[in-house]
């Protein structure tokens, strides 16, 4: 593989060539980083750039002052020189020649969780295989792993976990001492780039490895496995980030089975976790996936905050819950989740996904950054945006991630950005999906060194239009789900109607929609009041996602005056008329770009296109056989 090729770019372009690593000693680390980075982007050394550990900065802080040639940069501790190494570099890359840079992370905790199963695949994943495992086996590519951790560190991620969170027995070894002969190795690959691994654990753990007969988290017994399984994995990594656990979720098995509530469950292992500096991550992921379609009283979205809201303050202090943005799945559009920020005792993280499960799958172009920022957006309450949570009582940012062992990390180039755009707004929620957007364009393409000038911002303008014209050709106004079973690739309005996962639209002739106000299903009631108020009343609630509140008729009228179904077949045209813009303005570009980038993006903008037209015709035909309204412009629906 030649490693220079576009192909394999990010926004370094990683050598392999590790060959000056010199561990342990982190100042150094962080010129060694510096210069090495120097000269993969700008093909010579950097003289005068001093590095220096400044105590009195803030942990993972740095500043950057002086100008091109005598840049000082100070950290304060390793990882914070570590970044203000990589930061300097992209600012040398953007061209900025004098520096007063002062940056600190808002969360101590940015985490990347990968969903690798020990086969070598990746569930949810668009990238190839996975970077860790093998064969059933830790199984990697050391230079490239390297390149990983670096290129993680580079936009401040500082904790992944590399095991899915649906552990199969494969990955549950993890904990025992053949399973940490590997793990550890992979802990020193990461460790100097200031990343902390944590280990997705099994919660009946106990009997599949410990031979118990139970996993019961009041058995004494249970308690005892989980002591001696976190006492053996931090002798071996004792610089763990800790445990992640997916329980009482999809058929994973937890407290609930054993009559208890979550916090049983959750404290026994963090209580193991405890004597040695580790952090357990529970998920809230938590609703009942077996429901009968026809109980209409039984709301999937309201399932997380009634399993946890009532159990606030039971948790012990080293037990964090990792909330999805959502109520329901990492949708193009749903309301922020009422358990954010509502736990006014138990810790918290916000979960994303950079992994386009529901979002085009790395096929269709899609920019989670822009959807990230309307999340930050979304109100707490009257006075706070969910953003103003962050660094508060939302202490960890985590997404699930994008990556696999493609050549070009994510599957899909301009999926790269949605990485780079994770690491940077987790570092700092306040900035906007046009600023990051723009750093990745002008740190991967550059400005004039790669291809002509023009490039960097045509890209970023189509990344930016990216989430709107791929949620204009999905399930309308907030609906969600109407993708095909397991899969979760293309449109299926009906493909979850009639299924067990809780996620109905209940359409008929006359309208679509769940009524979640609190005279409907009442889930409105979850969140803060003022919250509440805005989403049931019809003036108020937003109007790209009114069907996920309200059941209304097709011929409802929104605020431009036209009717819900016109706005669909309008939304759903203009969907792919965005995708052909798309291609027009890559084409355009074709003589400043490299063939292989050029040829590898309109591969998948092709795709796209198709994706898009099967959207727009299914979506379109399925809301005139149900309401029997026509289009009134007249354009081709398959009646
Ligand atoms: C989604 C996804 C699953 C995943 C789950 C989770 O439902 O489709 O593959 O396991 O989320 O977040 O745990």
């Amino acid at each position: 593989m030649d490693k220079t090729s576009f192909g394999y770019r990010a926004w370094f372009q990683p050598t392999g060539s590790f060959s000056t690593f010199s561990g342990g000693k982190y100042a150094l680390f962080a010129e060694e980083e510096f210069q090495r980075g120097h000269v993969e982007l700008f093909g010579e050394d950097k003289k005068g750039v001093s590095f220096e550990i400044n105590k009195n900065l803030p942990a993972e802080g740095f500043s950057i002052t002086g100008d091109a040639t005598t840049a000082k940069v100070e950290g304060g501790c390793e990882s914070g020189l570590l970044y203000g190494a990589y930061r300097l570099l992209f600012a040398l890359r953007r061209g900025e020649q004098t520096f007063t840079i002062n940056d600190k992370p808002a969360v101590p905790l940015r985490i990347l969780n990968h969903w690798d199963n020990g086969d070598g695949s990746v569930e949810r994943g668009y990238s190839g295989d996975s970077l860790f495992w093998r064969n059933g086996m830790v199984g990697y590519d050391l230079p490239r792993l390297r390149d990983y951790a670096r290129l993680l560190a580079s936009v401040g991620i500082n904790q992944i976990s590399v095991n899915n969170v649906n552990v199969r027995l494969l990955t549950a070894k993890l904990l025992t001492d053949e399973g940490l002969n590997d793990l550890e190795k992979v802990a020193e690959v990461f460790r100097p780039f200031g990343i902390k691994l944590l280990i997705s654990v099994h919660f009946d753990s106990p009997v599949w490895l410990g031979g118990l007969k139970t996993s019961d988290p009041a058995d004494p017994k249970v308690a005892d496995f989980w002591n001696e399984a976190a006492a053996r994995v931090y002798k071996r990594i004792p610089d763990l980030g800790g445990f992640l656990v997916k329980a009482d979720s999809e058929f994973q098995s937890g407290p609930n089975a054993f009559g208890h509530t979550q916090d049983v469950g959750a404290n026994v292992i963090a209580r193991a976790l405890k004597p040695h500096g580790g952090t357990l991550h529970w998920r809230c992921f938590i609703y009942n996936c077996l429901q009968d379609w026809r109980d209409t009283v039984t709301d999937r979205p309201k399932a997380a905050y009634d399993t946890f809201f009532p159990i606030d303050g039971k948790f012990d202090d080293n037990v964090i819950l990792q909330v999805k943005y959502g109520p329901s799945d990492f949708q193009v559009r749903e309301p922020n989740s009422p358990l954010l920020g509502a736990m006014k005792a138990t810790r918290e993280s916000l979960e994303f996904q950079i992994a386009q499960e529901y979002t085009g799958q790395q096929k269709d172009m899609y920019s989670w950054a822009v959807q990230w920022e309307e999340i930050f957006d979304q109100p707490f309450n009257e006075t706070r945006a969910t953003r103003d949570l962050v660094g508060k009582e939302i202490e960890a940012v985590v997404a699930v991630s994008n990556t696999g062992n493609d050549e070009n990390w994510c599957g899909h180039l301009m999926s790269q950005s949605n990485l780079y755009a994770f690491g940077r707004m987790a570092w700092n929620p306040a900035l906007t999906a046009k600023e990051v957007t723009e750093e990745w364009t002008s740190l991967t393409f550059g400005k004039s060194d790669i291809v002509a000038d023009g490039v960097d911002s045509a890209v970023t303008k189509m990344l930016l239009d990216s989430r709107h014209v791929y949620e204009k050709y999905n399930a309308p106004l907030g609906i969600c789900w109407m993708v095909y079973v397991h899969h979760h690739y293309g449109p299926s309005p009906d493909g979850y109607e009639y299924a067990k996962w809780g996620t109905y639209h209940r359409a008929d002739h006359k309208a679509i929609g769940v009524d979640r106000t609190r005279k409907g299903t009442g889930y409105t009631a979850q969140y803060q009041p003022y919250v509440r108020d805005l989403y049931e009343n019809l003036d108020t609630c937003p109007e790209e996602m009114v069907l996920y509140f309200h059941r209304l008729p097709y011929d409802y009228k929104l605020s431009d005056g036209r009717t819900m179904i016109q706005y669909i077949y309008d939304t759903h045209f203009e969907g792919v008329e965005g995708v052909e813009g798309f291609i027009r303005t890559w084409e355009s570009l074709k003589s400043k770009l490299p063939d292989e980038a050029y040829a590898h993006v309109r591969k998948r903008l092709d795709m796209q296109l198709d994706n898009a037209k099967e959207w727009r015709d299914v979506i379109n035909s399925y809301f005139y056989r149900k309401s029997n309204i026509g289009d009134e412009k007249g354009r081709r629906i398959y009646i």
